[in-house]
């Protein structure tokens, strides 16, 4: 049994409603492998519109959403009105929100777990920065972010894990094929331990960061690369190569 290909595009906060519609044309145009599930996350204030012009069969994704069901949270959007909008998945656990913003793994988790309850799939990002690296931190602080998930939340059949390392995030030093795979691996064995081996075989676990359509080919050929979760280039019209990346 296969994990099917995942690639998701992280617009960040970029785009205007003229260049979103170009994207979204470009997509609806493009072939792409039909066995690549494709999800793009334009900002919030774009999303409805990015469902009304994109293609079905490529899902729309929030960058962020709160643990809450409603009321007075100033700023902030509910699973039950991303799913009221057609909107079917949402980004967790950027590192630009957990560095920036200061998220901590338990509010990610915690909003995991409001995705997931509300019918909502998650792709829940974790990754080094590079001083954690080079301490040789990087299985245990990538772990314990997954761990504070786990902990609360037992079914991880809606949640596509996003392996980002930190530094190689919008920086173009994107990790190498071995410094990925034994991240990748580690997580998977991780799930196995964590959460019984039908969860490690299935649960896909993608990269992130400063993925393009040069190094995509060879990322994707590693045994516990699922897929990718791409920021700057989903941009671009080269998304669709990122896409195709396994194909032939
Ligand atoms: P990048 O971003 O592809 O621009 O490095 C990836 C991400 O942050 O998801």
């Amino acid at each position: 049994m296969g994990r099917q290909f995942f690639v998701g595009g992280n617009f960040k906060m970029n785009g205007t409603i003229d260049s979103i519609k170009e994207i979204v044309n470009n997509l609806n145009s493009a072939t792409c492998d039909s066995n690549t599930e494709v999800v793009i996350a334009p900002p919030a204030l774009y999303l409805l519109l990015t469902r009304e012009h994109l293609r079905a069969g490529i899902e729309v994704a929030a960058q962020n959403v709160f643990d809450r069901p409603n009321g007075a949270f100033t700023g902030e959007i509910s699973v039950a009105q991303l799913k009221d909008s057609n909107i079917t998945w949402t980004v967790l656990g950027h590192s630009e929100r957990r560095v920036i913003l200061q998220e901590t793994n338990k509010f990610v988790a915690d909003k995991t777990k409001a995705a997931l309850d509300g019918g909502i799939g998650v792709i829940l990002c974790c990754g080094e920065t590079l001083e954690q690296r080079e301490a040789e931190k990087t299985m245990d602080v990538v772990l314990a972010q997954l761990k504070a998930v786990s902990d609360v939340q037992k079914d991880w059949s809606k949640i596509v894990v996003a392996y980002e390392p930190v530094w190689a995030i919008g920086t173009g030093k994107v990790a190498s094929n071995e410094q990925a795979q034994e991240v990748h691996k580690g997580i998977r064995e991780w799930l196995g331990e964590e959460l019984g081996k039908e969860v490690a075989e299935k649960t896909r676990v993608i990269y992130g960061g400063s993925v393009s359509e040069k190094n995509c080919r060879e990322l994707a050929k590693e045994g516990d690369i699922d897929g990718f979760l791409v920021g700057g280039a989903s941009l671009k019209p080269a998304f669709v190569d990122i896409i195709n990346a396994r194909k032939e």
